[in-house]
């Protein structure tokens, strides 16, 4: 299955959450069996053998592609959650929400100088999310190899927000 049959199975819903947001609902390419395995064969060809030693998914829908991908290319999943999902010690970075401020929190053991990592998520939009994520990973002195995503929305910053943040975009569906 190609990219451009993928996004196929991306569902768009008008009004949703709000009037005049279109919301790209990834739940039927989930169901599709061919379409999740396809995207994730899509990443895993990019990243086999790139040394990758953990993806940092970013809850929720990035864990998803996140824990398959890690298994099929044979690394580790770092867990970058909302607040007060994690114990021990974390590391926290905010981010600016429509309306308000949300935070990721990562485990503070979870990574170090010796990882090459790989952000993982469904989808970008504004960037404020990933941008959190990378850095968190940069908090912890590990290496961003890059961050994919399964959605990019093409009329919404993000990718210009991780370049300002030094990390490089792999995005299968625009
Ligand atoms: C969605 C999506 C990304 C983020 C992208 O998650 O899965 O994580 O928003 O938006 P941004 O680029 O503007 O930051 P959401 O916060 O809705 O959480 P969920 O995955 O738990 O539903
Ligand atoms: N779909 C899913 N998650 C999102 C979207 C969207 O269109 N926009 C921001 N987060």
């Amino acid at each position: 299955m190609t990219p451009d049959q993928l996004k196929k199975t991306i569902g768009a819903i008008p009004d949703y959450p709000k009037p005049g947001i279109t919301f790209r609902d990834i739940t039927p390419l989930l169901q599709d069996r061919e379409a999740f395995a396809a995207a994730i064969d899509l990443f895993a060809e990019r990243y086999r053998d790139s040394g990758i030693t953990q993806i940092a998914a970013i809850e929720a829908r990035g864990f998803i592609f996140g824990a398959a991908l890690a298994k099929q290319i044979g690394c580790g999943v770092t867990l970058l959650r909302k607040p007060g999902k994690l114990p021990g010690a974390t590391v926290s970075q905010s981010y600016q929400l429509e309306y308000g401020e949300d935070s990721l929190e990562m485990r503070a053991d979870s990574l170090n100088s010796n990882d090459n990592v790989l952000i993982v998520d469904d989808l970008l939009a504004t960037g404020g999310t990933a941008e959190a994520a990378a850095i968190l990973i940069k908090k912890a002195k590990a290496v961003i190899v890059e961050a994919a995503f399964l959605v990019s929305l093409n009329d919404l910053p993000g990718e210009q927000k991780l370049q300002q943040q030094g990390v490089a975009c792999y995005t299968l569906c625009r």
